[in-house]
């Protein structure tokens, strides 16, 4: 089954609302037609409403980069999945490792949000990845296995199908250090086989899973050349639109 990959773009917490519109209106020119791929940016929550009205009848999809998991109440400082929506979301990102490492965000927490946001219609992108000792220790294997199953915990197949995985190895975020491709397609084709021993093969041959953590013009084509890689997940080389622009625009060499 083909599955139509997806470049998504964490803005993390970079660019007031006139920056965002800047590079919101500068994306919806280049990106104007998408007919096999799919594009999508995550603004701060300040910029959602603003950088929404821009993306309006674009092929650029809107997500956001957390929220949290009730739907309203007295949860000073935090956003729900309803407002989420709101502002014109249709894709948050959930337990990115920024979010596990200085906000305590542990799988369970993750879990209980990738729940509440499917059952508000968002697709959520659930992060999983190994830090840099968990890694030398020739622990990531057993790392990604414990969050994305406890990420992940009691969905549907259904659900599964509508969600997004990210792998992003913490130690090749903002780092310059990219996994090489053959690093990444390794970890990518573990996740795909941890979801078709839950849900079979045509549930794992349906979820895309992107790849984050230093991708750049210069590595994504090799990077989406793994048949097991779907997309990225990207921050730094986001915030450019020439080089985001250029992301989405990844070229595969041909093998017919
Ligand atoms: P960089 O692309 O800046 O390494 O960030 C990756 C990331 O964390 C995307 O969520």
């Amino acid at each position: 089954m083909s599955r139509r990959p997806l470049m998504a773009g964490n803005w993390k917490m970079h660019k007031t609302i006139e920056e965002a519109v800047q590079l919101a209106n500068a994306l919806k020119e280049a990106l104007a037609k998408l007919n096999d791929r799919d594009a999508l940016v995550c603004p701060p929550f300040t910029s959602l409403s603003s950088v929404s009205e821009i993306l309006k009848g674009s092929s650029v999809f809107l997500g956001a980069q957390n929220m949290n998991d009730n739907v309203q109440g007295a949860f000073t400082g935090e956003v729900s999945p309803v407002m989420l929506k709101d502002a014109g979301c249709s894709f948050v990102i959930l337990g990115h490792s920024e979010r596990r490492q200085y906000y305590s965000e542990t799988s369970a927490l993750v879990n209980q949000k990738c729940r509440l946001a499917l059952a508000q219609g968002l697709t959520p992108i659930v992060c999983v990845g190994e830090k840099l000792d968990e890694r030398e220790s020739g622990k990531t294997f057993d790392v990604i296995k414990t969050q994305t199953k406890e990420s992940l915990n009691n969905l549907s197949s259904e659900q599964l199908k509508s969600t997004v995985i990210a792998y992003e190895p913490v130690w090749a975020i903002g780092t310059g250090k990219t996994a090489t491709p053959a690093q990444a397609q390794e970890v990518h084709s573990f996740v795909r086989q941890l979801i078709n021993e839950t849900y079979g093969e045509s549930v794992a041959a349906s979820v895309r899973i992107l790849y984050g953590g230093s991708v750049k013009p210069d590595n994504i084509d090799s990077l989406m050349a793994q048949p097991d890689i779907d997309g990225g997940l990207v921050g730094g080389a986001s915030l450019k639109a020439g080089d985001f622009v250029r992301l989405v625009n990844f070229q595969v060499p041909c093998n017919c």
